[in-house]
């Protein structure tokens, strides 16, 4: 099985971004990262790729919004993380997106796409397609060669 987990303020746009990817028809679950401190904490127990936009205006220590940290800092979340997308808005300079390649960095998984605030069709489209090829991949069993 295979999961999308994501992040999204109360702005929406990533989850407008996650909602126009469709991923459910493909067999792709879906699952949001709880915005409010005070609501139960998300657990994941499939492979996922996370999808985080970046907050912090420029500031690197406040890219990753504190709700997508404390859903990683927990290591039977943290060990099915399989790749990372991340948004933001271009407006931000060299801070764009930069999340990204903070959590690639912290996880050990690799950056697998950048997008602006609810990403264009083209976007949708490029991830979408992306990820059902990244998981059926993902997902296939070892063959005999790859075994040590
Ligand atoms: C206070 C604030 C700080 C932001 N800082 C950054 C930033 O440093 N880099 C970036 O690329 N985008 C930044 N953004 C843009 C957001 O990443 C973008 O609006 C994103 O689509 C928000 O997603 P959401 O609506 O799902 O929360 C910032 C937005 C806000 C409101």
């Amino acid at each position: 099985m295979a999961a999308v987990v994501y992040f999204s303020s109360a702005s929406n746009n990533t989850a407008r971004f996650v909602e126009h990817c469709a991923f459910d028809s493909a067999g792709i679950h879906t699952a949001r990262i709880p915005l409010r401190a005070t609501d139960e904490p998300l657990q994941i127990n499939e492979p996922f790729v996370l999808i985080c936009p970046t907050y912090g205006g420029g500031d690197a220590t406040k890219a990753v919004p504190v709700q997508v940290k404390r859903f990683l800092n927990d290591p039977a979340n943290r060990r099915w993380i399989r790749g990372i997308i991340a948004s933001g808005n271009t407006n931000f300079g060299e801070a764009y997106a930069a999340a990204g390649p903070i959590i690639a960095r912290k996880c050990h998984v690799p950056l697998m796409y950048r997008f602006e605030l609810m990403g264009t069709g083209s976007d949708v489209r490029a991830v979408r397609e992306g990820l059902i090829k990244f998981f059926t991949h993902a997902t296939e069993p070892t063959q005999p060669q790859d075994r040590p």
